[in-house]
């Protein structure tokens, strides 16, 4: 058995591999595009999944206010517009006039979602929780839609200041 260091516990979070990277979309007349690296499956049966925002994001206040939320996985091409969407607020900016990213309607809420991503998931609001110095919005996914020949090597997942694409597959289950 290796010998252990016992750490920080913060720095014990930032053991984890990796999460997934998304850009999530919210808001009709007023959106806004937040990238996202806390998100979840909440269920599968119904299909929930969940996000956790900051109270000191732009976001977190539409967050509220919509009745839904799109999440939307980028091709890791999108690495660059991914990071600005992640360190520049939308209180200041239309970040799809700055990045050049599309807004679609959505096909179930009112919420657009990001035509140049490989996933789009709509998501319906069902319940809103404080989590320490995050806020958890979950949602339903009400459609769902992927690019043809889907291939999960293409998106992008981060940790810990690295942004990474799946590695390897082990073995099958
Ligand atoms: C890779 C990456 C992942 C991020 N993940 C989260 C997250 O899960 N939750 C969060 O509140 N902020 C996260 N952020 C920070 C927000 O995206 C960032 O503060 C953004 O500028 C907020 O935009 P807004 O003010 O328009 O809402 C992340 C940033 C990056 C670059």
């Amino acid at each position: 058995m290796a010998v252990k260091a016992e750490m920080n516990p913060v720095r014990g979070i930032r053991t984890f591999p990796a999460f997934p990277l998304v850009l999530g979309v919210v808001g009709k007349d007023e959106k806004n595009i937040i990238t996202l690296s806390l998100v979840h499956v909440f269920s599968f049966n119904p299909p929930l999944i969940g996000v956790g925002i900051s109270p000191s994001r732009h976001s977190h206040e539409l967050f509220h206010r919509s009745p839904d939320f799109s999440i939307n996985i980028p091709p890791k091409e999108l690495v660059e517009e991914s990071i600005f969407c992640g360190e520049k607020s939308g209180k200041d900016m239309d970040k799809f006039e700055e990045t050049g990213l599309t807004a679609v309607p959505g096909k179930k809420i009112g919420t657009p979602i990001i035509e140049e991503c490989l996933v789009n998931l709509e998501c319906r609001k069902t319940q809103v929780f404080d989590t320490g110095d995050h806020t958890w919005f979950l949602g339903e996914v009400v459609c769902a839609q992927a690019t043809e020949n889907y291939d999960r090597e293409r998106a992008l997942i981060y940790w810990a200041g690295e942004f990474r694409t799946v590695g390897e597959v082990i073995r099958g289950r």
